[in-house]
């Protein structure tokens, strides 16, 4: 990769490609004090009301910058190495985090510990990278008082308010208004299909489990649905294109949402899983159509309901859990309440919480 010039026009010569830059996304980069706020790297000139008729005048290249100037008047010096990041037109930190697909066999995935300065510390890098890719993570040691899962999630990014409150009490009650607050098996499922957007991450943390059941389970949505796709295209293809109805109502608010069991990307790739058969209803459609739906998520819920896609653990207190409710579902043994108390507190996040934790991280340790 190398940036060159020929009679006032840059270039940049992939080895097998040579292309011009155009002058005006040069002069967009102008990063001199009068054109660029140095705390917030945010310009201090809009380059949308500027005419786009800007020509290089003449141009040099000296120890690593290239110096400009422009037709406008304006001479800038750009850093070579800077400008030779935005070449690759991708997000180079997230995206470049491989997801790893693991089922029942999973063993030994490493746990972290909670300690002072948790939050800025390499460990947290560490574990960023690892909730990227199985989609969860569990944090041994978490304190436990004041609910600290707010301040643990405010420490991450930002906890994502719901109409269900910053955080929610996840223990056995009467009258529950949702199976989470009985003492019931819980079946594989995805958080709150029905809001725009999902809530990205969940947050679980163990404040009390004094029963012999009640373990958590967790199924990854990632390899189910990609073993799908090998095994038996045209479910996949169906489920990845019919949209469905997810639901909420209660007396102060009707919370709705459309999506696909698989939502695929631009690129056909997989983005996103929901699941929550309690609530989803598919649209009237052809019968022949709605025959091989209901088929193929049958086929859905028994991979995801199988012994062999399944992990189980049992979170203790001071465990914290992280789960990516796109990727990962969710749920739990049945527990007997006699046996004594079960509680856990939960939470959401976003990604822009952890996608900012950990650009922030590598900037800081240079990694
Ligand atoms: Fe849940």
């Amino acid at each position: 990769m190398k940036i060159e010039l020929e009679n006032n026009k840059v270039f940049f010569n992939k080895g097998s490609t040579k292309q011009e830059i155009h002058p005006f996304w040069l002069r967009e980069r102008v990063d001199g004090d009068e054109f660029l706020d140095k705390g917030t790297q945010q310009r201090l000139f809009d380059p949308s009301a500027m005419n786009s008729e800007i020509i290089i005048k003449k141009a040099q290249i000296n120890n690593g910058f290239l110096e400009i100037n422009f037709n406008d008047g304006v001479n800038s010096k750009l850093n070579l190495n800077k400008l030779k990041l935005e070449f690759s037109n991708k997000d180079t930190i997230i995206k470049s985090i491989l997801k790893k697909k693991w089922n029942s066999s999973l063993k030994n995935i490493k746990n972290f510990e909670y300690k002072e300065n948790f939050f800025e510390s390499r460990e947290m890098h560490d574990l960023l990278v690892s909730f990227y890719e199985y989609g969860f993570v569990v944090i041994k040691n978490v304190p436990t008082e004041n609910n600290f899962i707010v301040n643990f999630a405010n420490s991450v990014g930002s906890v994502r308010r719901t109409n269900f409150g910053e955080h929610f009490n996840v223990k056995s009650k009467s009258n529950p208004n949702d199976l989470a607050y009985t003492t019931l098996h819980l079946s594989p499922h995805t958080d709150n299909p029905y809001r725009n957007p999902v809530p990205c991450i969940q947050i679980l943390h163990c404040i009390e489990n004094k029963v012999k059941g009640g373990f958590s389970t967790l199924v990854d949505g990632y390899t189910v649905t990609e073993n799908l796709k090998k095994e038996d295209p045209k479910a996949y293809k169906i489920l990845s294109e019919i949209k469905v109805r997810f639901k909420f109502t209660d007396r102060k608010v009707v919370l709705e949402d459309w999506s696909e069991l698989i939502h695929l990307d631009n690129n056909k790739e997989f983005k996103q899983v929901r699941f929550s058969p309690r609530l989803d209803y598919v649209p009237m459609l052809e019968k022949k159509k709605l025959d091989l739906y209901y088929k193929a998520r049958k086929k859905l819920s028994d991979l995801y309901n199988s012994e062999k896609n399944r992990i189980e653990f049992k979170l203790i207190p001071k465990d914290l859990m992280m789960m990516d409710n796109h990727r990962v579902l969710h749920g739990r043994t049945k527990f007997n309440p006699e046996e004594g108390n079960r509680f856990l507190q939960g939470c959401y996040i976003d990604f822009d919480s952890t996608e900012g934790k950990l650009r922030h991280l590598k900037r800081k340790f240079n990694i």
